[in-house]
């Protein structure tokens, strides 16, 4: 049976994403964009990437009728691009993500729903109050996309390669609160704080990777498209994922009614269980501030 990957925004991270399912064989993709000849162009462009004995398909629209069927739908749309930080155009993106949301809503209502879209967390959590959806699945993506930076930097630090770093995590806020966990890292079977004098540099620097890249690439597409390609892999062939991804909270890690990025598992069905980490207090107390951060800017979105 083929299944329907639908992507809501064909702007460089949605046909970044696009790319990768149609070049790996996923399944059928759909690009939705307000501009139809924006899904359309992405649409016949990625469209020569498809392999030669594949039985997948790409097309665009403007008409979101056309999302009915979709198994999963990524959300990569964006009306503006920030420059400070990630939820400078908040209530421009809230009010996007709620139109977003009754469509989806209306359209396919039992679609497993993975958001990308900026700011995160606050998107997350709207997209999930608006839709009634299941919390399980309505799962933003970033803190994967973090970890991976964290382990970057890592393995730069420490001048290794990153296949011998283990156990990196970035959990909380995406944003400048997010809050990298060095107390499991290991590095070659040996406890990342016998290498590193202090946490200051790696975290300053993972909190403004995109900041670095700004200043020779106006945005960033690859990395997030690789970790959301991951979870759309994980959830259509029916395997486990085990990643921080950013969810509605009802009581783990101490919040309700925020999401942020904590430890997940996900299968074909969403989240299937948000797992409890050994965190220290230093690790405990930013990823309160962290979810304070994020509460705060919910609180503060406009009618
Ligand atoms: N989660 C992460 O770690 C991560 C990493 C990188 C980027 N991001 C975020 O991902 C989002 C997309 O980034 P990008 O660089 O791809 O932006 P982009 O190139 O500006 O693309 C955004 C696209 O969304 C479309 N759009 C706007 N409103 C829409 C709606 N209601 N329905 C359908 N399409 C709509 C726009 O269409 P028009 O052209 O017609 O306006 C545009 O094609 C941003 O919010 C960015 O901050 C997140």
């Amino acid at each position: 049976m083929i299944l329907l990957i639908s992507i809501v925004g064909s702007g460089k991270v949605g046909a970044s994403i696009a790319f990768l399912c149609v070049s790996n064989e996923l399944d059928d993709v759909l690009l939705v964009n307000t501009t139809k000849e924006k899904a359309i162009g992405e649409s016949l462009d990625i469209a020569s990437a498809i392999p030669e004995n594949s039985k997948f398909s790409i097309r665009g629209t403007d008409n979101y009728s056309e999302l009915v069927g979709s198994d999963v739908i990524i959300i990569a749309a964006s009306v503006g691009v920030y420059t400070k930080h990630r939820a400078e155009n908040m209530d421009f993106q809230v009010e996007m993500i709620k139109e977003i949301a009754e469509k989806i809503k209306q359209y396919c209502p039992s679609a497993i729903v993975l958001l990308v879209s900026n700011p995160l967390d606050v998107l997350t959590y709207f997209f999930q109050k608006i839709s009634g959806f299941s919390r399980f699945k309505v799962i933003g993506i970033a803190s994967s996309l973090d970890t991976s930076r964290f382990r970057y930097y890592i393995s730069e630090k420490l001048s290794v390669p990153q296949s011998s770093v283990s156990n990196a995590l970035v959990l909380g806020e995406h944003g400048d609160s997010m809050v990298p966990i060095f107390s499991g890292v290991s590095v070659g079977g040996n406890p990342l704080f016998s290498m590193i004098d202090s946490r200051e540099t790696i975290t300053e620097n993972v909190r403004n990777y995109w900041r670095t890249l700004r200043t020779f690439k106006s945005r960033s597409q690859f990395g997030i498209a690789k970790n959301t390609f991951d979870v759309i892999n994980a959830i259509l062939k029916k395997k486990e994922i085990s990643i921080p991804a950013s969810i509605v909270l009802d009581g783990e890690y101490g919040e309700h009614d925020v999401a942020m990025g904590v430890p997940v598992k996900i299968d074909q069905n969403g989240v299937s269980e948000i797992q409890k980490i050994k965190l220290d207090d230093t690790e405990l107390s930013s990823l309160k501030k962290s979810s304070q951060k994020i509460r705060n800017d919910i609180k503060s979105v406009h009618d």
